[in-house]
């Protein structure tokens, strides 16, 4: 009992008290602290606290730490249970030793047993220098299992501290990525080969930070001013989230009325269409108690997702946001909205589709990135999803983009549009000057052509720029009314609550990667 006692106090220790204050001196806690702060109290039971690793080169033997810097087991989060790992820096480096990733294979093969999400934080060095090859071929053990999970069990990785190197592609291979700021940084070359390679200097922060990953990479989904409101940000998106692809995402109790009306809404929508509007504020209308989780919210502002709930019904919101290059349709905005809708159908999460779309945006930089196939994995999600699919459109819908972003034609289950919907193959400016062409070369001066263009517009607007059009061949399923959209969205969410729809059988779809 005594020798137990005195292990685990050693264990507890890590590294040892100067290495946890320098952890501390950095503004980060501890592997174990994270652990605290995440789980309920005292829900964490740990595995494989008395493990060591089993490297003698370059003298390794003489620097043996219980656990071998990596904490492992399970416990709860609000009371469901999840599994974790919690790299610690202050052994080692944090570095992944061939030990250290059995450790991590333990609970993430239990945890798909159990069927419980998985959270990963990361703080580390990468792979342990002194073991070669053994710390490399950990690394791929893990990926692999990150892979037979993905679309199984949620996956989360936090990234509290370096992540360098190959070591970026487990979290990479997870569902959320979630960094601290200041404090954390993910690259696969850091800023000393990048400068032995390509000449360029550039430090951490701006190869690799939160920052950087938020607004121009997307790589993370979530930032965290700090370690303490990046693990609060942890638990709040594990409530929108079920255990697994088997169960139904948690229902949580609603004290905002489901048929509460919001009058402003019928006013939202700018009389001139050119005009933009916050499409958040429509979705904080909506959505139970105005609250809304948005995921990767400085990536991709031209459209806007994440999680709500309606009337307690954890939903996804895909909405364009035409606050922000008119809510076009661009390539990252494509693929960030595309991996979210795959998550969602890949975990029995409806999706509601908020939209005000011009089209796709134009110009030779998206030609020659590949709009092509990027927007294409967008109508591949939506029309692969089987996931309740409810749409409403509050504007314009233009060309392929009515057609990508959830259209009766991909087995969109309800399609609603608002009065001010506009519906259409272009915008009336754009299809006058198609279909006049000839005419409109005849006039001899701009003046003469845009009043010609203004004429003929108001007829286009009046046979297309409407919903009726598209109403009357069923497309839309009903018209409705903007302040009553909450009501609506949650009549439908109920009633779908039984769908059944499938996928031909097959291995796996082609989709345009
Ligand atoms: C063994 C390591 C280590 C590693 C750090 N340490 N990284 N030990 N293997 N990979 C040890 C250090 O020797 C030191 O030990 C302690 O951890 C803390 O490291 P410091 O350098 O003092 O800390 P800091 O100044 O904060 O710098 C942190 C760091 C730096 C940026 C992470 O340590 C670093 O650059 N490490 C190497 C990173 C790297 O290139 N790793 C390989 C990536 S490739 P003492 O005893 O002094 O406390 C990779 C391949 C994965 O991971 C492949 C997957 C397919």
């Amino acid at each position: 009992m005594k020798r137990l006692i005195a292990e685990r106090e050693k264990a507890r220790l890590g590294g040892g008290e100067k290495r946890i204050e320098a952890q501390h001196s950095k503004g980060k806690f501890t592997a174990r602290e994270r652990i605290d702060m995440l789980l309920d109290e005292g829900s964490f039971e740990e595995y494989d606290m008395f493990v060591t690793h089993r490297t003698s080169d370059f003298e390794l033997d003489k620097e043996l730490y219980l656990s071998d810097g990596v904490i492992t087991g399970h416990g709860t989060i609000d009371g469901r249970t999840v599994y974790i790992f919690s790299q610690d820096f202050t052994v080692l480096g944090g570095s992944l030793s061939e030990t250290n990733a059995l450790k991590i294979c333990k609970i993430m093969d239990q945890a798909m047993k159990v069927g419980a999400p998985l959270i990963g934080i990361n703080d580390s060095g990468g792979a342990r220098i002194q073991e070669g090859v053994r710390s490399l071929a950990g690394y791929a053990s893990i990926f692999q299992r990150n892979i037979m999970a993905s679309g199984v069990i949620p996956q989360i990785s936090a990234i509290f501290g370096p992540c360098a190197g190959g070591a970026v592609y487990s979290p990479a291979l997870t569902d959320f990525i979630l960094m601290s700021d200041k404090t954390s940084c993910m690259f696969v070359t850091g800023p000393k080969v990048v400068k032995t390679v390509t000449g360029e200097t550039i430090s951490d922060e701006d190869l690799g930070g939160a920052s950087m990953h938020a607004t121009k990479s997307g790589v993370t989904h979530f930032v965290g001013a700090d370690e303490k409101e990046s693990i609060l940000l942890i638990r709040k998106l594990l409530s929108y989230l079920p255990q697994n692809n088997l169960e139904e995402p948690p229902v949580s109790v609603c004290d905002d009325p489901a048929d509460r009306i919001d009058e402003n809404l019928n006013t939202i929508i700018p009389e001139k269409p050119s005009i933009p509007y916050d499409v958040k504020d429509i979705i904080h209308s909506i959505a139970d108690n105005g609250e809304f989780l948005e995921v990767q919210r400085q990536y991709a502002r031209n459209i806007v997702i994440g999680f709500v709930t309606f009337n307690g019904i954890s939903t996804g919101i895909v909405a364009n946001q035409p606050n922000y290059l008119a809510g076009c349709l661009d390539i990252n905005a494509s693929r960030k909205s595309a991996r979210f809708v795959r998550f969602c159908d890949a975990f029995n999460i409806p999706i509601v589709t908020l939209v005000d779309v011009p089209g796709f945006l134009p110009g030779s930089a998206q030609e020659f990135d590949g709009i092509i196939t990027n927007g294409a994995k967008l109508i591949f999600a939506y029309g692969e999803a089987t996931v309740p699919k409810i749409t409403v459109i509050l504007r314009k819908a233009y060309g392929g983009a009515y057609c990508v972003m959830s259209s009766k034609q991909l087995r969109g289950d309800v399609n609603y549009a608002w009065p001010t919907a506009e519906i259409a193959v272009m915008g009336p400016r754009g299809a006058i000057e198609v279909l006049y062409n000839r005419e409109l070369k005849k006039l001899s001066n701009d003046e003469e052509r845009a009043r010609f263009v203004a004429d003929n517009a108001s007829e286009y607007r009046e046979k297309f720029s409407n919903p009726y059009e598209a109403a009357k061949y069923g497309y839309i399923d009903d018209i409705i009314e903007p302040r009553n959209t909450r009501f609506r969205i949650i009549r439908a969410l109920q009633t779908l609550s039984t769908k059944k729809d499938s996928n031909p059988p097959k291995k796996h779809s082609t989709l345009p990667l």
